[in-house]
């Protein structure tokens, strides 16, 4: 990257952005659009001679919005002939229709660098183990500045995860079922909240996040951080049924 910039949506995941960040690269964050989905337009129609990479998260931590399949592939596809494209698939095992991986695209051949995590779906956070899908002379540059490394307990933890077909299945089934009770909820108290294609949901309460943190805390439920420019929007993750009945409960008595 040596400084040169990278593009990215507001609010997204910050973890790349902070160590790109460390590596003296500005960052140039482009506000999500009117129905917090990343605005490929207006992020494309930044790049100059000094970007360097375009951060696309999909889904998107924190709103959970994806993008349409084929205006992101478009997008990809067009603007990796000039920059890096970086795609964060974090959550992509919870989207819940058919939808392409822009590893296809890595396929292809293309300046597209796809991430993957066992933090998710697989509930394995605590090992740290994810992964890159990148061209070989993308990775091999990218195996340089690696900042951490594997170790044997962390890696028989993931192939074991990869063929534990009923832990899979039943990560996506509750998951489901915990968002639909937030929905009811949400719809219930006339909360905004947009589609969530991950483990969690964003929604709008009208109230600064930074007392709704504490308000909720008083409930035994932790919600996300503040994400700017949202900062009257709550991010509140999935968890086991009983905790998001908690949840549910905690935020109707603190909107009444
Ligand atoms: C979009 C996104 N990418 C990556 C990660 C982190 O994955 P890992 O636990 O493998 O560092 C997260 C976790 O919150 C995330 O939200």
């Amino acid at each position: 990257m040596n400084g040169s910039e990278v593009i990215s949506a507001a609010p997204t995941y910050l973890s790349l952005l902070s160590y790109a960040e460390q590596f003296g690269s500005p960052i140039n964050m482009v506000p999500l659009d009117k129905n917090l989905v990343h605005d490929l337009d207006a992020m494309g129609g930044r790049i100059t001679n000094k970007t360097g990479l375009i951060f696309v998260c999909n889904p998107n931590n924190p709103t959970g919005t994806i993008l349409p399949a084929q205006q992101l592939r478009d997008f990809c596809s067009d603007v990796s002939s000039r920059v890096n494209v970086f795609v964060d698939e974090a959550y992509f095992e919870f989207i819940d229709q058919p939808y392409p991986s822009m590893i296809e695209l890595v396929k292809e051949g293309k300046n597209v660098i796809v991430s993957r995590t066992f933090s998710k779906v697989y509930g394995l956070a605590g090992i740290r183990m994810g992964y890159l899908i990148a061209r070989p002379d993308i990775a091999a540059r990218i195996r340089k500045n690696r900042m951490s490394m594997l170790n044997i307990m962390a890696i028989q933890a993931a192939k074991a995860a990869l063929t534990d077909e009923a832990f899979y299945k039943q990560s996506i089934a509750k998951n489901a079922e915990a968002k639909a009770l937030i929905y009811d909820t949400l719809n219930d108290l006339k909360l905004e909240s947009v589609p969530s294609s991950t483990n969690f949901v964003f929604f709008k309460t009208g109230r600064d996040i930074k007392k709704v943190i504490p308000a909720m805390k008083e409930y035994g439920v932790s919600v996300g951080r503040p994400f700017p420019p949202l900062t009257d929007w709550c991010r509140i993750s999935t968890g086991k049924i009983e905790d998001v009945k908690r949840f549910n409960k905690g935020l109707r008595k603190m909107m009444t």
